[in-house]
């Protein structure tokens, strides 16, 4: 890919993850955040989240099936860690204006409240994904064991969906696309690996005792 349209996709790239926060702070600077700008600011943040950690598990899956889309991967680092940005936006907002930075109530709430302990797993869960993207990570860790760890994502993704349905009234129906798209993503990668092995199994040179 030359270096222009590379460039050209990344600004873009930047641009698409950093929208949702650019109307948070316009909607917060204009007074637009509705009757409740916790609300609005919790689910903005909490469902970026959640679109971010697909897209990003979507980019292999895509360049499967369309190997074109090939360089669409050289993207998946930045937006894995924008998925972790507004994660950290998410739990700041907790902390800031649910728990009004008390402790104890924190603390009673990660122990009474399920869909807090759950969420707060999902986000340890991507903190060592976010602390060891860097090229030097990946090098000193080796790309087996790196891998191996950054498959920790798709725990999180489903931690997070849990969280999602765990804090919706009874009824409601709003996280059913993403558990649907998720639940999607994730047997894409067991199904592929069968149809390789397959098609392996089909173009193997056959053996002296199979003639
Ligand atoms: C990867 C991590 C996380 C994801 C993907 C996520 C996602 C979401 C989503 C999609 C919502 C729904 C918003 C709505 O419908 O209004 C939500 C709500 C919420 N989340 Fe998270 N969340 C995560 C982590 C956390 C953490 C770490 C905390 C706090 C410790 C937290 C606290 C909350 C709270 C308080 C709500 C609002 C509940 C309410 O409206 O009563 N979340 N989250």
């Amino acid at each position: 890919m030359k270096r222009s349209t590379h460039l050209l996709l990344k600004t873009l790239t930047w641009i698409a993850c950093v929208w949702p926060l650019g109307r948070l702070i316009w909607g917060a600077a204009t007074n637009h955040l509705g009757a409740d700008p916790t609300a609005t600011i919790t689910f903005a943040t909490g469902s970026t989240t959640l679109n971010l950690l697909t897209i990003s598990l979507a980019l292999t899956p895509a360049r499967r099936l369309i190997p074109e889309l090939s360089w669409l991967v050289k993207f998946r680092r930045l937006v894995g860690l924008f998925a972790f940005f507004y994660a950290t936006l998410h739990l700041a907002t907790y902390v800031a204006l649910y728990a009004g930075f008390d402790l104890h109530a924190m603390a009673a709430d990660i122990a009474k409240r399920r869909f807090i302990t759950m969420g707060l797993t999902a986000w340890l869960l991507l903190l060592p994904l976010a602390a060891t993207s860097t090229t030097w990570a990946i090098r000193k860790m080796g790309g087996k064991r790196w891998n191996r760890l950054h498959k920790l994502v798709y725990l999180a993704a489903v931690c997070g969906v849990i969280h999602y349905w765990w804090q919706v009234k009874p009824g409601v129906l709003t996280p059913l696309s993403i558990t649907i798209t998720l639940a999607l993503l994730l047997a894409s990668r067991p199904v592929w690996s069968l149809w390789q092995k397959r098609l392996r199994n089909r173009n193997a040179v056959p053996t002296a005792a199979g003639g």
